[in-house]
């Protein structure tokens, strides 16, 4: 038997990993900015729930022109999160709950406004000009056609030197130079800074991109190319990048159980191959790496089922997948309608398949009261590329509205002027009354995730897809040497039947509509519509 399985150095396989957007989650000043204490007081509802830690979007200084994901100082606090004694007492009572926390850390830029670009745009020769990239454009021309990956070209004339500097986002997010070895080391003084403060891990923003082509080639592959998959694009997955990957690494690696997450930007999303590349077994890069590829994906649990295959197929031995269906980047619904339709059963049958799948789940704060994508009029908008696509693209505050807690004021969130407007689509969607409302997702989350806690099976095993009914059933094995647990997943709205080619002899684990513990021994069954249901198979012995 394994030891208490959250406790060792391997914690993060077991875990699951709550996100939470700090100025959405509750805010404890009034000042209707999420903020540190804030969280504090929300520690006691995430243990409730189940969680094993929780990362944290960006809370460092910050002009919030990209909501802290562009730093003008990576050792501070930013003033409206609170400061680095509110930050201690967070690590510190999350600790005492056995909680964890992962910090998201921006590499692959800083914010326009951090001193170092302030004195790296001064002259060419200023002792901070190699930490960014510029370069020289042919006469009214720029250096090469890379794009922004939010629009535009990714190149922006300054003109204090008549260069150009290079940025993958926001033109307030100048690249950095990875190159430079200065700055390689600068960053691993700022993780060793917060590890130091006791934090268990990072998420490793757009990662992916951090080393662009030595030559500055232009970018090759066309549109069509790069919908194909093909990801030899000059401004991403350089080798260097896995070089730098084993660096940061190395730092990790100096403290015990420190758990880095990457963030792999693929074209179209779900290149699995790609995402696992960052994983490998045989030296040590990362622990986990997001792929997007069940945010995309139809409802139709053939399409589900077909992605999970692949991705689990594509991790190498030894390493270890991790799953995800929402962050702050894409609609809460995005690719699918699963939380389109007024009631919970989709979202359910989505918490189900998360849950049960092999690998570590990350929840997207109010993903667990089943929290719509918000509707947001133009002039609320704060996502600069909501305001920049408007209205074909409405940006990403559709899912960073602030969290539902209960039927106060501005749903318990702040007693202050909201900085995204509170999205009440149905009173009933908030904490407090799901947790008194016996069939509510919230409620159900917690039993999965008591359920995932409780089983080596559901937490180690290995996943086998058995049957998939086209796009309305799927069902499938996880197991291991001892136990079988076998889940199915109803993703029509009617009943659907369906026949096994042994008889099932088991007992009800959890179930949108059975009761639990109940006994099961038939070879055929009849799912309600949006049924979710989780069996441990009898074995003989
Ligand atoms: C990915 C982050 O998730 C996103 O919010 C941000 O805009 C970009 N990286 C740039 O940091
Ligand atoms: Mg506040």
């Amino acid at each position: 038997m394994m030891s208490n399985p959250t406790e060792g150095e391997d914690w993060w396989k077991s875990a699951v990993i709550y996100q939470i957007y700090p100025a959405s989650f509750n805010d404890s000043d009034g000042d209707g900015f999420g903020d540190l204490r804030g969280i504090v007081q929300k520690l006691d509802y995430l243990t409730w729930l189940g969680v094993d830690a929780i990362w944290l979007s960006p809370i460092f200084q910050s002009p919030m022109f990209d909501m802290g994901y562009d730093v003008s100082d990576y050792l501070a606090i930013h003033p409206s999160f609170g400061n680095l004694e509110d930050f201690k007492e967070l690590v510190s009572e999350a600790h005492k709950r056995k909680i964890r926390i992962i910090l998201d850390l921006v590499l692959n830029h800083t914010s326009i406004e951090h001193p170092w670009f302030q004195e790296s745009r001064l002259s060419e020769n200023n002792p901070k000009r190699d930490w960014y990239i510029w370069r020289n454009g042919p006469t009214l021309r720029k250096p090469n056609n890379w794009k922004s990956l939010y629009g535009g070209s990714g190149w922006t004339y300054d003109k204090a030197t008549r260069q150009y500097y290079f940025h993958t986002f926001f033109r307030q997010q100048p690249d950095l130079n990875w190159r430079n070895p200065e700055l390689r080391s600068y960053f691993f003084s700022v993780m060793r800074f917060w590890l130091d403060l006791g934090i268990d891990g990072f998420r490793l923003d757009a990662i992916n991109v951090l080393v662009k082509d030595p030559e500055f080639r232009d970018a090759q592959p066309s549109l069509l190319a790069q919908l194909l998959g093909k990801e030899n694009y000059v401004t991403r997955n350089q080798p260097e990048t896995y070089q730098i990957i084993l660096e940061l690494r190395e730092v990790a690696d100096e403290y015990k159980g420190i758990m880095l997450v990457g963030e792999i930007y693929t074209l179209p999303p779900g290149n699995h191959r790609l995402v696992a590349s960052y994983l490998t077994n045989t030296v040590n890069l990362l622990h986990l790496a997001f792929n997007f590829s069940l945010i995309f994906s139809r409802w139709s649990a053939k399409r589900f089922s077909s992605i999970i295959g692949k991705w689990m197929d594509s991790i190498p031995v030894e390493a270890w997948p991790c799953n995800v269906l929402s962050n702050h980047d894409l609609n809460r619904s995005i690719g699918s309608d699963w939380l389109k339709s007024s009631s919970d059963d989709k979202a359910k049958v989505m918490a189900t398949l998360l849950l049960t799948l092999k690998g570590t789940p990350f929840i997207y704060y109010g993903e667990e009261i089943a929290m719509r994508n918000a509707w947001i009029p133009k002039r609320k908008i704060k996502d600069p590329l909501g305001k920049r696509f408007w209205p074909i693209y409405q940006g990403r505050d559709c899912s960073r509205t602030p969290m539902r807690w209960n039927n106060s004021k501005n749903e318990g969130f702040s007693t202050g002027e909201p900085w995204l407007p509170v999205y009440s689509d149905n009173t009933e969607r908030n904490v407090l009354n799901q947790m008194n409302y016996n069939n509510s997702i919230l409620l159900f989350y917690h039993k999965l995730l008591a359920l995932r806690k409780s089983s080596l099976c559901l937490l180690y095993g290995e996943w086998n897809a058995c049957i998939i009914d086209g796009k309305n059933v799927l069902a499938y094995y996880r197991y291991t040497l001892e136990e079988k647990i076998l889940i199915i997943l109803n993703f029509s709205n009617r009943q659907r039947h369906i026949h096994l080619k042994d008889e099932l002899d088991g007992c009800i684990l959890i179930s949108t509509h059975r009761r639990a513990d109940e006994q099961i021994k038939a070879t055929f069954i009849v799912l309600f519509p949006y049924e979710s249901t989780v069996i441990l198979i009898r074995t003989n012995d």
